[in-house]
Protein backbone atom coordinates (compact mmCIF):
# COMPACT_ATOMS: atom_id res chain seq x y z
CA UNK A 1 0.00 0.00 0.00
CA UNK A 2 2.73 2.36 0.75
CA UNK A 3 4.66 1.73 -2.01
CA UNK A 4 1.59 2.02 -4.25
CA UNK A 5 0.92 5.78 -2.42
CA UNK A 6 4.77 6.74 -2.72
CA UNK A 7 4.33 5.57 -6.31
CA UNK A 8 1.64 7.86 -7.07
CA UNK A 9 2.57 10.78 -5.18
CA UNK A 10 6.16 10.21 -7.72
CA UNK A 11 4.48 10.10 -10.52
CA UNK A 12 2.18 13.07 -9.84
CA UNK A 13 5.22 15.51 -8.62
CA UNK A 14 7.36 14.27 -11.97
CA UNK A 15 3.47 15.13 -14.03
CA UNK A 16 4.26 18.79 -12.52
CA UNK A 17 7.59 19.41 -13.33
CA UNK A 18 6.94 17.68 -16.83
CA UNK A 19 10.14 19.49 -19.56
CA UNK A 20 8.64 17.51 -22.75
CA UNK A 21 12.04 16.12 -24.20
CA UNK A 22 13.33 17.07 -27.76
CA UNK A 23 13.08 13.94 -29.11
CA UNK A 24 13.45 10.45 -27.75
CA UNK A 25 14.66 7.52 -29.03
CA UNK A 26 15.48 3.70 -28.73
CA UNK A 27 18.31 1.94 -29.39
CA UNK A 28 20.29 -1.35 -28.80
CA UNK A 29 23.56 -1.43 -27.34
CA UNK A 30 23.20 -5.61 -25.92
CA UNK A 31 20.86 -8.56 -26.47
CA UNK A 32 17.76 -7.23 -28.85
CA UNK A 33 15.74 -9.72 -27.11
CA UNK A 34 16.35 -8.58 -23.74
CA UNK A 35 17.26 -5.24 -23.51
CA UNK A 36 17.17 -2.22 -25.27
CA UNK A 37 18.55 1.60 -24.56
CA UNK A 38 16.23 5.06 -24.64
CA UNK A 39 17.74 7.95 -25.03
CA UNK A 40 16.34 11.28 -24.86
CA UNK A 41 17.45 14.92 -25.28
CA UNK A 42 16.00 17.70 -23.36
CA UNK A 43 16.69 21.11 -22.18
CA UNK A 44 16.88 20.57 -18.65
CA UNK A 45 17.79 17.43 -17.02
CA UNK A 46 14.78 15.14 -16.30
CA UNK A 47 15.78 11.47 -15.33
CA UNK A 48 12.85 9.74 -14.20
CA UNK A 49 10.96 7.06 -15.91
CA UNK A 50 8.37 4.49 -15.42
CA UNK A 51 8.46 0.73 -17.38
CA UNK A 52 5.38 -0.78 -17.75
CA UNK A 53 5.81 -4.72 -18.11
CA UNK A 54 2.16 -4.85 -17.23
CA UNK A 55 -0.15 -2.73 -15.44
CA UNK A 56 2.56 -1.66 -12.35
CA UNK A 57 4.73 0.61 -13.27
CA UNK A 58 8.75 0.31 -12.15
CA UNK A 59 10.49 3.60 -11.38
CA UNK A 60 13.53 3.98 -13.23
CA UNK A 61 16.66 6.33 -13.34
CA UNK A 62 18.44 7.50 -16.68
CA UNK A 63 21.92 9.11 -16.76
CA UNK A 64 22.08 12.26 -17.23
CA UNK A 65 24.84 14.34 -19.52
CA UNK A 66 25.03 18.44 -19.97
CA UNK A 67 26.04 18.73 -23.64
CA UNK A 68 25.70 22.22 -24.28
CA UNK A 69 23.40 25.32 -22.72
CA UNK A 70 19.97 23.70 -22.19
CA UNK A 71 20.64 20.84 -24.15
CA UNK A 72 21.04 17.30 -21.67
CA UNK A 73 21.51 13.80 -23.41
CA UNK A 74 19.88 10.86 -20.93
CA UNK A 75 20.31 7.51 -21.42
CA UNK A 76 18.45 4.22 -19.84
CA UNK A 77 19.59 0.91 -20.28
CA UNK A 78 16.65 -1.48 -19.55
CA UNK A 79 17.80 -4.93 -18.87
CA UNK A 80 15.86 -8.42 -18.00
CA UNK A 81 13.58 -8.30 -20.62
CA UNK A 82 11.19 -10.37 -22.18
CA UNK A 83 12.24 -11.53 -25.75
CA UNK A 84 9.36 -10.82 -28.12
CA UNK A 85 7.27 -9.08 -25.67
CA UNK A 86 5.61 -4.89 -26.28
CA UNK A 87 6.60 -2.68 -23.37
CA UNK A 88 5.31 0.96 -22.25
CA UNK A 89 7.20 3.71 -20.75
CA UNK A 90 7.05 7.00 -19.80
CA UNK A 91 10.22 9.25 -19.88
CA UNK A 92 11.55 12.95 -18.17
CA UNK A 93 8.16 12.99 -16.35
CA UNK A 94 5.84 12.98 -19.12
CA UNK A 95 2.20 11.67 -19.38
CA UNK A 96 3.02 10.12 -23.02
CA UNK A 97 3.46 7.04 -22.93
CA UNK A 98 6.17 5.63 -25.37
CA UNK A 99 6.00 1.84 -26.70
CA UNK A 100 8.70 -0.75 -27.90
CA UNK A 101 9.37 -4.10 -28.68
CA UNK A 102 11.83 -6.86 -27.87
CA UNK A 103 12.51 -9.20 -30.37
CA UNK A 104 11.31 -12.36 -30.80
CA UNK A 105 13.55 -15.48 -29.74
CA UNK A 106 12.34 -17.56 -33.00
CA UNK A 107 12.37 -16.32 -36.36
CA UNK A 108 8.45 -15.67 -37.18
CA UNK A 109 8.56 -12.83 -39.75
CA UNK A 110 11.14 -10.10 -39.19
CA UNK A 111 11.22 -7.18 -40.92
CA UNK A 112 13.75 -4.37 -40.87
CA UNK A 113 15.05 -1.44 -42.97
CA UNK A 114 18.97 -0.37 -43.88
CA UNK A 115 20.03 2.79 -45.12
CA UNK A 116 22.64 5.34 -45.17
CA UNK A 117 23.69 8.90 -45.28
CA UNK A 118 21.04 10.22 -43.89
CA UNK A 119 20.47 13.64 -43.02
CA UNK A 120 22.63 15.74 -45.56
CA UNK A 121 19.85 17.63 -47.11
CA UNK A 122 16.92 17.42 -44.27
CA UNK A 123 13.65 17.68 -46.61
CA UNK A 124 15.29 14.35 -48.21
CA UNK A 125 16.14 12.86 -44.81
CA UNK A 126 12.76 13.86 -43.42
CA UNK A 127 10.80 12.46 -46.52
CA UNK A 128 12.49 9.28 -46.33
CA UNK A 129 11.86 8.55 -42.94
CA UNK A 130 8.75 9.21 -43.01
CA UNK A 131 8.31 5.88 -45.60
CA UNK A 132 10.65 4.41 -43.33
CA UNK A 133 7.70 4.56 -40.34
CA UNK A 134 5.03 3.91 -43.48
CA UNK A 135 6.78 0.08 -43.47
CA UNK A 136 6.15 -0.24 -39.50
CA UNK A 137 10.09 -2.04 -39.55
CA UNK A 138 11.12 -3.98 -36.26
CA UNK A 139 14.24 -1.86 -36.48
CA UNK A 140 16.59 0.18 -38.57
CA UNK A 141 20.12 0.07 -39.34
CA UNK A 142 22.01 3.62 -40.36
CA UNK A 143 24.96 2.72 -42.53
CA UNK A 144 27.18 5.65 -41.42
CA UNK A 145 26.77 9.37 -42.31
CA UNK A 146 24.23 9.77 -40.46
CA UNK A 147 24.26 14.05 -39.42
CA UNK A 148 26.60 15.26 -41.45
CA UNK A 149 28.39 16.69 -38.96
CA UNK A 150 32.07 16.66 -40.21
CA UNK A 151 34.07 17.54 -43.43
CA UNK A 152 30.52 19.11 -44.61
CA UNK A 153 29.94 23.00 -45.51
CA UNK A 154 26.20 22.89 -43.98
CA UNK A 155 27.83 21.90 -40.53
CA UNK A 156 29.81 25.09 -40.36
CA UNK A 157 26.21 27.05 -40.16
CA UNK A 158 24.17 24.81 -37.95
CA UNK A 159 27.43 23.55 -35.58
CA UNK A 160 28.09 20.39 -35.35
CA UNK A 161 25.92 19.35 -32.22
CA UNK A 162 22.75 21.31 -33.55
CA UNK A 163 22.86 18.97 -36.44
CA UNK A 164 23.14 15.80 -34.23
CA UNK A 165 19.63 17.81 -32.62
CA UNK A 166 18.42 18.01 -35.80
CA UNK A 167 18.96 14.86 -36.89
CA UNK A 168 17.29 13.36 -33.81
CA UNK A 169 14.41 15.42 -33.71
CA UNK A 170 13.61 14.95 -37.29
CA UNK A 171 13.47 11.24 -36.78
CA UNK A 172 11.54 11.20 -34.15
CA UNK A 173 9.13 13.73 -35.46
CA UNK A 174 8.75 11.14 -38.25
CA UNK A 175 8.72 8.19 -36.69
CA UNK A 176 7.37 8.31 -33.06
CA UNK A 177 4.42 10.58 -33.33
CA UNK A 178 2.52 7.41 -32.21
CA UNK A 179 5.23 7.04 -29.63
CA UNK A 180 6.15 4.08 -30.87
CA UNK A 181 9.63 3.82 -30.76
CA UNK A 182 11.85 2.58 -34.01
CA UNK A 183 15.29 0.93 -32.74
CA UNK A 184 17.80 3.03 -34.76
CA UNK A 185 21.41 0.71 -35.01
CA UNK A 186 24.24 2.54 -35.83
CA UNK A 187 27.71 1.99 -38.17
CA UNK A 188 30.10 4.48 -38.65
CA UNK A 189 30.88 7.05 -41.70
CA UNK A 190 33.90 9.72 -42.97
CA UNK A 191 31.31 12.09 -41.69
CA UNK A 192 30.90 11.35 -38.82
CA UNK A 193 34.38 11.74 -37.35
CA UNK A 194 37.12 14.13 -37.77
CA UNK A 195 41.14 12.62 -38.01
CA UNK A 196 43.02 15.16 -36.17
CA UNK A 197 46.77 15.99 -37.74
CA UNK A 198 48.02 13.27 -35.38
CA UNK A 199 46.39 10.52 -37.33
CA UNK A 200 46.02 8.27 -34.61
CA UNK A 201 43.63 10.73 -32.56
CA UNK A 202 39.70 10.62 -33.90
CA UNK A 203 36.86 12.90 -33.27
CA UNK A 204 33.60 11.68 -33.34
CA UNK A 205 32.70 13.43 -29.75
CA UNK A 206 29.24 13.24 -30.70
CA UNK A 207 29.06 9.86 -32.62
CA UNK A 208 29.95 7.80 -29.71
CA UNK A 209 27.80 9.69 -27.02
CA UNK A 210 24.38 9.10 -28.93
CA UNK A 211 25.76 5.32 -30.07
CA UNK A 212 27.81 4.06 -27.03
CA UNK A 213 29.84 1.19 -27.58
CA UNK A 214 32.44 -0.02 -30.49
CA UNK A 215 32.40 1.18 -33.62
CA UNK A 216 32.22 -2.83 -34.90
CA UNK A 217 29.89 -5.14 -33.10
CA UNK A 218 28.03 -8.05 -33.89
CA UNK A 219 24.06 -8.14 -33.05
CA UNK A 220 22.93 -11.71 -32.49
CA UNK A 221 18.90 -12.15 -33.16
CA UNK A 222 18.15 -15.59 -31.62
CA UNK A 223 19.70 -18.14 -33.44
CA UNK A 224 18.26 -17.01 -36.69
CA UNK A 225 20.00 -13.53 -37.31
CA UNK A 226 23.49 -12.10 -36.83
CA UNK A 227 24.63 -8.30 -37.92
CA UNK A 228 27.57 -7.28 -38.44
CA UNK A 229 28.31 -3.88 -37.45
CA UNK A 230 31.67 -2.91 -39.52
CA UNK A 231 33.74 0.24 -39.25
CA UNK A 232 35.03 0.63 -43.06
CA UNK A 233 38.25 2.37 -41.53
CA UNK A 234 37.44 5.50 -39.99
CA UNK A 235 37.96 5.02 -36.13
CA UNK A 236 39.35 1.78 -36.13
CA UNK A 237 41.71 -0.20 -38.96
CA UNK A 238 39.90 -2.46 -41.55
CA UNK A 239 42.68 -5.25 -41.36
CA UNK A 240 44.27 -6.50 -38.13
CA UNK A 241 42.22 -6.72 -35.15
CA UNK A 242 38.87 -5.62 -36.89
CA UNK A 243 39.03 -8.43 -39.50
CA UNK A 244 40.52 -10.92 -36.82
CA UNK A 245 37.43 -10.37 -35.03
CA UNK A 246 34.82 -10.34 -38.42
CA UNK A 247 36.74 -13.75 -38.86
CA UNK A 248 35.77 -14.86 -34.79
CA UNK A 249 32.02 -13.63 -35.14
CA UNK A 250 31.29 -15.29 -38.42
CA UNK A 251 32.73 -18.83 -37.09
CA UNK A 252 30.46 -17.94 -34.13
CA UNK A 253 26.97 -17.71 -36.48
CA UNK A 254 28.41 -20.27 -38.82
CA UNK A 255 24.40 -21.76 -38.21
CA UNK A 256 22.77 -19.13 -37.83
CA UNK A 257 20.75 -19.05 -41.46
CA UNK A 258 20.26 -15.67 -41.64
CA UNK A 259 23.95 -13.24 -41.87
CA UNK A 260 24.16 -9.87 -43.12
CA UNK A 261 27.15 -7.20 -43.42
CA UNK A 262 26.76 -3.70 -42.94
CA UNK A 263 29.30 -1.13 -43.24
CA UNK A 264 30.07 2.27 -44.70
CA UNK A 265 32.10 2.73 -47.99
CA UNK A 266 31.78 0.05 -50.87
CA UNK A 267 34.06 -2.85 -51.62
CA UNK A 268 31.86 -3.00 -55.09
CA UNK A 269 31.25 0.88 -55.43
CA UNK A 270 28.77 2.35 -58.17
CA UNK A 271 29.97 5.57 -58.46
CA UNK A 272 33.69 5.59 -56.63
CA UNK A 273 36.32 4.07 -57.99
CA UNK A 274 36.78 -0.07 -57.86
CA UNK A 275 40.57 0.65 -57.01
CA UNK A 276 40.27 2.92 -54.40
CA UNK A 277 41.94 2.08 -51.49
CA UNK A 278 39.31 1.31 -48.99
CA UNK A 279 37.13 -0.88 -51.43
CA UNK A 280 40.89 -2.71 -52.28
CA UNK A 281 41.00 -3.53 -48.61
CA UNK A 282 37.50 -4.54 -48.18
CA UNK A 283 37.67 -6.95 -50.86
CA UNK A 284 41.21 -8.31 -49.19
CA UNK A 285 40.00 -7.97 -45.90
CA UNK A 286 36.59 -9.09 -45.01
CA UNK A 287 34.96 -9.94 -48.66
CA UNK A 288 36.84 -13.68 -48.65
CA UNK A 289 35.35 -14.01 -44.84
CA UNK A 290 31.60 -13.15 -46.42
CA UNK A 291 32.29 -15.82 -48.86
CA UNK A 292 33.59 -18.75 -46.53
CA UNK A 293 30.85 -18.05 -44.38
CA UNK A 294 28.14 -17.51 -46.32
CA UNK A 295 27.02 -13.89 -45.50
CA UNK A 296 24.37 -13.65 -48.34
CA UNK A 297 24.23 -9.62 -47.91
CA UNK A 298 26.49 -6.64 -47.32
CA UNK A 299 24.79 -2.90 -47.29
CA UNK A 300 27.31 -0.54 -48.40
CA UNK A 301 26.78 3.09 -48.74
CA UNK A 302 28.91 6.33 -49.36
CA UNK A 303 28.20 6.48 -52.75
CA UNK A 304 24.94 8.40 -52.89
CA UNK A 305 23.15 6.02 -55.26
CA UNK A 306 20.92 2.79 -55.76
CA UNK A 307 22.79 -0.47 -56.83
CA UNK A 308 22.67 -4.00 -56.56
CA UNK A 309 25.45 -6.49 -57.29
CA UNK A 310 25.39 -9.66 -58.86
CA UNK A 311 26.74 -12.86 -56.77
CA UNK A 312 29.93 -12.26 -56.40
CA UNK A 313 32.29 -14.65 -55.41
CA UNK A 314 36.02 -14.71 -55.91
CA UNK A 315 36.09 -11.55 -57.97
CA UNK A 316 33.56 -13.62 -60.23
CA UNK A 317 30.29 -13.77 -60.97
CA UNK A 318 28.51 -16.96 -58.98
CA UNK A 319 25.49 -18.05 -57.99
CA UNK A 320 27.07 -19.20 -54.51
CA UNK A 321 28.05 -15.09 -54.13
CA UNK A 322 27.51 -12.48 -52.17
CA UNK A 323 24.76 -9.91 -53.53
CA UNK A 324 26.03 -6.42 -52.49
CA UNK A 325 23.57 -3.72 -52.20
CA UNK A 326 23.49 0.14 -51.43
CA UNK A 327 25.19 2.81 -52.05
CA UNK A 328 23.78 4.97 -49.76
CA UNK A 329 21.17 7.43 -50.95
CA UNK A 330 18.69 8.43 -47.80
CA UNK A 331 18.65 11.78 -47.57
CA UNK A 332 21.54 13.10 -49.94
CA UNK A 333 21.18 14.38 -53.58
CA UNK A 334 21.51 11.20 -55.79
CA UNK A 335 24.64 10.83 -58.37
CA UNK A 336 24.61 8.84 -61.47
CA UNK A 337 26.14 5.74 -60.55
CA UNK A 338 28.80 3.97 -63.32
CA UNK A 339 26.78 2.02 -65.83
CA UNK A 340 29.87 -0.26 -67.01
CA UNK A 341 30.74 -2.15 -63.95
CA UNK A 342 30.75 -5.74 -64.60
CA UNK A 343 29.08 -6.55 -61.04
CA UNK A 344 26.11 -4.26 -61.21
CA UNK A 345 22.89 -5.67 -61.62
CA UNK A 346 20.88 -2.47 -60.89
CA UNK A 347 21.61 1.17 -60.56
CA UNK A 348 19.95 3.85 -60.54
CA UNK A 349 20.06 7.71 -59.10
CA UNK A 350 17.55 7.12 -56.96
CA UNK A 351 17.00 8.29 -52.88
CA UNK A 352 16.58 4.45 -51.69
CA UNK A 353 16.85 2.71 -48.37
CA UNK A 354 16.07 -1.47 -48.03
CA UNK A 355 13.25 -3.13 -46.27
CA UNK A 356 14.29 -6.50 -45.40
CA UNK A 357 11.66 -9.46 -44.26
CA UNK A 358 13.11 -12.75 -43.76
CA UNK A 359 10.67 -15.79 -42.84
CA UNK A 360 11.96 -19.49 -41.93
CA UNK A 361 12.45 -20.30 -45.99
CA UNK A 362 13.88 -17.18 -47.38
CA UNK A 363 14.74 -13.49 -47.58
CA UNK A 364 13.29 -10.59 -49.28
CA UNK A 365 14.90 -7.41 -50.26
CA UNK A 366 12.48 -4.40 -51.61
CA UNK A 367 14.15 -0.99 -52.72
CA UNK A 368 12.21 2.05 -51.96
CA UNK A 369 12.36 5.51 -53.14
CA UNK A 370 11.38 8.39 -51.35
CA UNK A 371 7.41 8.36 -52.18
CA UNK A 372 7.85 4.71 -50.44
CA UNK A 373 7.20 2.77 -53.89
CA UNK A 374 9.16 -0.24 -54.54
CA UNK A 375 11.34 -0.15 -57.87
CA UNK A 376 13.83 -3.32 -57.31
CA UNK A 377 12.55 -6.68 -55.83
CA UNK A 378 14.78 -9.91 -54.59
CA UNK A 379 14.21 -13.19 -53.21
CA UNK A 380 17.36 -15.08 -51.53
CA UNK A 381 17.37 -18.13 -49.83
CA UNK A 382 18.32 -18.84 -45.99
FE1 LIG B 1 30.39 8.72 -46.80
Amino acid sequence: MRKWFFLTFWLLASYLRAIPPDFVYMTWEDDPMTTATIMWGAKEPCKEAVLYKNEKGEPLVADSQFLSEGFFLHALTIKGLQPGTAYRLQVAGEPTYYTFKTMPKKLAEVQFVVGGDAYKHLDIYREMSLQIKNQDPQFVVIGGDLAYTFKNSGTNKEGKLERWKTFFTTWYQATANDGALIPLIAALGNHDVKKTKDKDVIKAEHFYLFFRGNSYKKLDFGDYLTLLILDSGHHCSIQGAQTTWLKNALSSSEKTPYKFAIYHVAAYPSVYSFGGATPSKIRSEWVPLFEKYRVQLAFEHHNHAYKRTKMIKNGKVSSEGVIYLGDGSWGVSARSPNKNLWYIEKSAEKNAVFLITLDQDKGRVRALDSKGEVFDDLTFSR
